[in-house]
């Protein structure tokens, strides 16, 4: 396993490979790598020769300063995590140089894809993450890109940025990982304590429930109502959103038989804001 710095290191390392000749996946991710992330390295491993795993706090993506300056920075264990999880390289370069110059993104505007929900709450979040999606395929240029179901809209967004941009090349959609309670992994959960952990299992144990209420022919915007009284009722969560969605879309959808209807949700919990999601239809 090989850790590349810069865009140089990055390319003599996949001309030694004969990177354009193979099959080759691509993880991007902020670091602070767990086993959700661990498992979409080895969805990739799996399909490809070889695989890289990108390793960059992006800075266009994130609305608060604090946010961006308190994610975790963890690149030598990140290294030996990945390189563990099957990949053979992990590209960290420095926002600047994959930019080339000062970090900057264009608003884009894909409707509710991009300004509903995530974006709603995030102001100019996707305009940050298409930014820096589309320069990592340009450079790393792999055969086909993992990405993690935790950030829903996240993949729906990279979808389409593929089929505009990158027609190409393939996304994968690796499956939500959760803690033995349910909660979904997540690099932010090492910010809470354990009563915050605690407090946080409430969001799956609500999606649970909803799920549990349509599945038995429950109406959905009475689940919906459900679900927010719980959450808004826990002390300990302030929720910013909890909804049912077309995940291609992203547009509310109130059929639990609706293809793709799934419940999201963004909540705060000692100050750490975490999402979570689920299908209406198990
Ligand atoms: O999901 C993430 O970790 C980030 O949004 C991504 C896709 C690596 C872009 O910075």
């Amino acid at each position: 396993m090989v850790l590349l710095h810069s865009l140089e290191e990055l390319h003599a390392w996949q001309r030694d490979n004969a990177w354009a000749s193979r099959q080759t996946g691509f993880v991007p991710t902020m670091g602070a790598l767990h086993e959700g992330h661990a498992s979409l390295i080895r969805l990739a491993a799996e399909r490809c020769e070889l695989v890289v795993v990108s390793v960059l706090v992006n800075p266009t993506q994130f609305n608060e300063k604090d946010d961006f300056e308190s994610y975790p920075r963890t690149l030598d264990r990140d290294a030996v995590f990945a390189s563990n999880a099957g990949a053979h390289a992990v590209f960290a370069p420095s926002a600047e140089e994959l930019y080339g110059g000062v970090p900057s993104a264009p608003s884009v505007d894909w409707g509710p894809l991009t300004h509903a929900y995530e974006g709603a709450h995030r102001p100019g979040h996707f305009d940050g993450v298409v930014a820096v999606v589309d320069l990592l395929f340009a450079t790393v240029r792999p055969s086909l890109s993992v990405f993690g179901e935790k950030d829903l809209q996240q993949v729906a967004v990279v979808k389409r940025l593929a089929r505009e941009r990158h027609p190409n090349l393939e996304i994968v959609v690796g499956g939500l990982v959760r803690d033995d309670h349910g909660l979904a992994l997540s690099s932010r959960n090492a910010r809470l304590d354990q009563e915050g952990l605690v407090t946080a299992r409430r969001l799956s144990r609500t999606l649970r429930d909803m799920q549990d209420a349509c599945a038995k022919g429950g109406d959905v915007a009475e689940a919906l109502i459900a679900g927010r009284e719980a959450l808004d009722t826990t002390p300990g969560i302030t929720l910013e959103y909890l909804d049912v969605v077309d995940t291609q879309s992203f547009e509310p959808s109130r059929g639990a038989q609706d293809q793709g209807a799934h419940v999201v949700v963004a909540a705060h919990v000692q100050g750490v804001r975490l999402i979570d999601n689920a299908p209406l239809r198990t």
